[in-house]
């Protein structure tokens, strides 16, 4: 998203009339953000520098809105995010070996991304299919019950899906 090409006025049309520029302008940051970390994947600190500067918001104001939801990312993230679910039914048919495999095999900790960005690493509560526990999630899909094939399967499966073959 190019900051310069954000139009307060415009994006709220009519209903502006009933705004102030404050209100419209902090209206519009999450807009900004979603459009920012859709284009890189996460909150570049100068897109936000640059943000704060075009919608005259001081920085930390920009940095507290953003942190306050938890779906925006202020590191890079990797192309493929997997995520173990470690809520109470995962967790007791074995989440937690399945993320020190997961850790091992990438060389990262939860919440950690590979250095070549292929891979971010997290985990989350429940993902509500506990009867497939225990239950990781590979970018959008979501496998259950995984046992050692499957994890090996799933590490195989980044692993091809980043070299592109
Ligand atoms: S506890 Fe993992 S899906 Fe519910």
């Amino acid at each position: 998203m190019k900051i310069e090409e954000i139009n307060v006025d415009e994006h709220y049309g009519e209903t502006g009339e009933v705004l102030t520029d404050t209100q419209k302008k902090r209206g519009l940051l999450i807009h900004a953000f979603q459009k920012i970390q859709k284009e890189y994947n996460y909150l570049p600190e100068e897109k936000l520098y640059e943000l704060s500067q075009k919608l005259d918001i001081p920085l930390s104001d920009v940095y507290s809105t953003a942190s306050f939801y938890k779906h925006f990312y202020f590191k890079p993230r990797g192309k493929n995010v997997v995520c173990v679910c470690m809520g109470t039914a995962c967790h007791v048919r074995g989440a937690s070996k399945v993320l020190h495999k997961l850790e091992e095999e990438f060389g990262v900790r939860e919440g950690e991304t590979t250095e070549d960005l292929s891979m971010t690493l997290e985990i989350v509560g429940c993902v509500g299919c506990c009867g497939l526990a225990p239950v990781v999630t590979v970018n959008e899909e979501v496998v259950g019950d995984v046992g050692p094939k499957k994890v090996n399967e799933i590490i195989n499966n980044v692993k091809v899906e980043d070299t592109g073959n």
